[in-house]
């Protein structure tokens, strides 16, 4: 069966909570969106209400902006939010800890009946879930930033969520103009994620051995047909969110995505990206202009490389299909071909014999080929 929803409570009115509350008031649904300050509720409403004017302007809204502004409700109460939604999204900072207390104080005001959900980019879902007396009505719906222009929802499975709850999900993320992909094992990161989180410790590895500057490997992806650079990404989405999930790899999938120095210092100064103004790039003047005459320094095929090769690894682990998989690449990080559907173009034997290389080089056993590259049996995969 797939339960009713129709009110919802959001978490957060950051950079992710603002666009998810914003994309579920435009498709119809009574949103209350939650802070703890006054400050950034009313930040996010601003948010919200610049992009919908965005949209509007342009003839992508079916309705007034009043009528959408009207759906959200926004609140520094904890109980307010929660205590007649049908389905919670939570959207605070990635701090595991804060989001078991805040779960555990959900439970006091929530319907028994009520979804709790989390927007986590990497953390498990299942151990979340056990901060409350509702694991079966758990899971882990991910959106992709800007949520408002990024097609993709991720409806993770823990340990006990039930078929009713996955059905429901994914029922809602239709509703809300969404592509929903399943994600059938609770694993770090998750899809979308997790295949890219390799290419990140390359990129880093790349900077610290010195082989090309943040704008030199940017301006190589945008030359071959990438929408955002790779630092460029990564200032958008927040280097503080980007730290806190491969920290989060490090201590549940290998040390060696501690994150580098590099990032580090930038976290440590403040530097957190387009939302502070400053990262990797200047962005007090909107996107940052990249010089394409820069490309060419890296091979940009390396960064691929890496990624199909943990794809492969989640096939192997059942986590998804190979096609769910693909779609979450396309649709999630708006790549023009997913991780299987490039591999299938390649030659299996260069993939394994460069990805060696490459974990001699940067001293990296992430880099290792997975088993069915090395073997040919990844070919079972190809659709
Ligand atoms: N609301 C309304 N309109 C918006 C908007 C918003 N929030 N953000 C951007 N727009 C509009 C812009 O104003 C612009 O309008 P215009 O054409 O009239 O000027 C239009 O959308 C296109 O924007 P841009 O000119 O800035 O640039 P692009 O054509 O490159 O499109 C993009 C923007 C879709 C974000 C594209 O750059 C892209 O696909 N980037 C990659 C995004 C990505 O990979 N996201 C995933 C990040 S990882 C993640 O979220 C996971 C999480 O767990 C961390």
């Amino acid at each position: 069966m797939v339960r009713k929803i129709e009110k919802l409570a959001v978490l957060g009115a950051g950079t992710m909570g603002h666009g998810i509350a914003e994309v579920c008031a435009m498709a119809g649904y009574e949103v209350v969106l939650r802070d703890i300050k006054q400050e950034f509720v009313d930040r996010g409403m601003k948010m919200i209400r610049d992009s919908v004017e965005k949209l509007y302007a342009k003839g992508k809204l079916k309705e007034s902006v009043e009528t959408v502004m009207s759906r959200i409700t926004p609140t520094t109460d904890l109980a307010t939010a929660v205590k007649n939604a049908d389905l919670l999204i939570e959207a605070i900072p990635e701090i595991f800890n804060l989001k078991l207390e805040t779960f555990k104080e959900c439970e006091k005001f929530a319907k028994p009946e009520c979804i709790f959900t989390s927007n986590t980019s990497t953390m498990s879902i299942t151990e979340m879930s056990k901060a409350t007396n509702r694991p079966d009505k758990f899971a882990g719906l991910h959106f992709f930033n800007p949520p408002v222009l990024m097609q993709l929802v991720e409806v993770i499975r823990g340990e006990k969520t039930s078929e009713e709850t996955m059905k429901t999900l994914v029922e809602f993320v239709k509703s809300i103009g969404k592509v929903p992909v399943r994600v059938e094992k609770d694993v770090p990161g998750f899809i979308a994620n997790r295949v890219v989180a390799p290419r990140s410790v390359l990129l880093f590895g790349m900077l610290e051995k010195g082989v090309a500057t943040p704008e030199e490997i940017d301006a190589t992806l945008r030359k071959a047909g990438y929408p955002m650079g790779a630092f460029e990404l990564l200032d958008y989405v927040g280097l503080d969110v980007h730290y806190n999930g491969q920290k989060y790899y490090s201590e549940t999938i290998s040390p060696d995505f501690t994150p580098s120095k590099i990032l580090e210092e930038k976290v440590k100064s403040g530097q957190l990206g387009a939302k502070t103004g400053k990262g990797f790039y200047d962005w007090s003047k909107g996107r940052p202009e990249i010089d394409l005459s820069k490309a060419g320094k890296i091979d940009p095929l390396d960064l691929v490389l890496v990624e199909i090769n943990e794809a492969v690894r989640l096939w192997e682990m059942g986590v998804a299909t190979p096609q769910d998989i693909d779609t979450a690449l396309k649709l999630g990080y708006n790549r023009a071909k997913g991780p299987f559907e490039i591999l299938k173009e390649l030659d299996i034997g260069y993939v394994v014999k460069r990805l060696e290389e490459l974990s001699k080089t940067y001293g990296k056993k992430i880099f290792m080929p997975a088993e069915s590259l090395k073997t040919g049996k990844v070919r079972e995969a190809f659709y």
